[in-house]
């Protein structure tokens, strides 16, 4: 198969979707890889690299014309559709089921549209997701190291205190990939930290793998009340799947956080979990309400770009080598993981959650 990998055009999108193994993979399994001219840049990843991996570097309108599929990180713009052709296969990050304008397009272009965000495993694990959720998580505790100092508003706490001086207490609501590995950040760090969620799965395992370090508490009114009270960082990282995230905090609770304190609501992507909660960008990542700092980026991964586009082409490598491998009709017949990850397919919606979001029609992919 002819695979083609784009630079990305979103503004600020660093991220590129494939590394140079990536490319080798491909390369030697008997598939051609053509990638944009300084795809990798914003990466770290120069054009040589991908050379010798056996790639062949092109324009941009190459790439999109020559290939069978094309893979890709962010959603695409109106640029990229005007480059689509039929029957393309576009494997990327396509979050439809809040973008009727873009799943129209996509249906009108007649592409074979598989979103990165619904793979799913039998066991409802979303694979590709989850790297992203693990970077935002870890990556909330340094913003929130930041938000904390002075400059940026906060309170001057040292997130580790020293000796003598007692260290910062982290709340984490939200005990899944996010929390967790906000968790080991924090913990890692010395602060004294304390995590809540209303799954008691969720809270025993956390509290096996930090051996107790951390403090588990069932996440009800009447803790999150108290812990955030007493809180100097909040993160939020609470998660109903296809849902609105719950508000657990509402303003009146941040009037009565400690001046100075933060709150990072990872969360935000899903309306976050607090009231005061507003969407930020790279560019302008924090405000101060109520003498708290919130940070609330929508895309946190795209802060650590080189990281990101290898956590991510780690996770979407073996998908893309089987649809490869495969052409995309046998991979969905063989692995119903990739058949989840279906969204448009030649003009119609191969997914219901997007078909029943968007209220358009849903085919199933073997009646198509
Ligand atoms: N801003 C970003 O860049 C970014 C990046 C990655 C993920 N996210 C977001 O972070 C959030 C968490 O993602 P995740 O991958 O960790 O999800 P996850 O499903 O792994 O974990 C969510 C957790 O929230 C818990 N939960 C649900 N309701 C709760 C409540 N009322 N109180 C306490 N806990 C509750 C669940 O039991 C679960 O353990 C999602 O909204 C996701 O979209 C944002």
């Amino acid at each position: 198969m002819i695979v083609g990998i784009p630079k990305e055009l979103k503004v600020a999108e660093r991220r590129v979707a494939i590394t140079p193994a990536g490319v080798q993979a491909l390369v030697e399994l008997g598939h051609t890889v053509l990638i944009e001219a300084g795809a990798g840049l914003g990466s770290g990843l120069q054009d040589k690299s991908y050379v010798q991996a056996g790639a062949e570097i092109r324009p941009s309108s190459e790439v999109w014309n020559n290939s069978e599929m094309i893979l890709k990180v962010k959603e695409p713009i109106t640029p990229e559709l005007d480059l689509m052709h039929e029957g393309q296969i576009v494997f990327t990050f396509l979050h439809l089921a809040t973008d009727k304008n873009l799943t129209q397009k996509l249906m009108e272009k007649r592409v074979i549209g598989i979103a990165y965000e619904t793979i799913q495993t039998d066991k409802g694990f979303l694979p590709l997701l989850a790297p992203m959720s693990a970077i935002a998580g870890r990556l909330s505790i340094q913003m929130g190291a930041y938000c904390l100092e002075a400059k940026s508003g906060g309170m001057g706490t040292l997130l580790s205190g020293v000796p003598g001086v007692q260290p910062a207490h982290v709340v984490i609501l939200g005990g899944g990939i996010v929390g967790v590995n906000a968790c080991y950040i924090a913990a890692g760090i010395g602060a004294q930290v304390s995590v809540l969620d209303i799954n008691p799965q969720r809270l025993a395992y956390i509290d096996k793998v930090t051996s107790s370090k951390i403090i588990t508490l069932m996440s009800n009114q009447t803790n999150i009340e108290e812990e955030v009270m007493g809180a100097d960082l909040v993160i939020g990282a609470v998660l109903i799947p296809g849902a609105r995230a719950p508000k657990l905090i509402s303003k009146e609770l941040v009037r009565r956080m400690k001046p100075g304190a933060a709150i990072v609501d990872v969360a935000v992507d899903q309306g976050g979990c607090c009231e005061t909660t507003r969407p930020t960008t790279h560019e302008n990542p924090t405000y101060v309400e109520e003498d708290i700092v919130h940070y609330c980026v929508t895309n946190m991964p795209g802060a650590v770009p080189r990281t990101s586009t290898f956590a991510l082409t780690n996770a979407t490598l073996p998908y893309v080598l089987e649809v490869a491998n495969k052409g995309y009709e046998r991979a969905i017949q063989e692995n119903p993981e990739i058949a989840r990850g279906m969204n448009v397919v030649k003009g119609s919606i191969s997914h219901k959650v997007v078909a029943e979001s968007l209220g358009l029609s849903y085919t199933p992919i073997e009646r198509r």
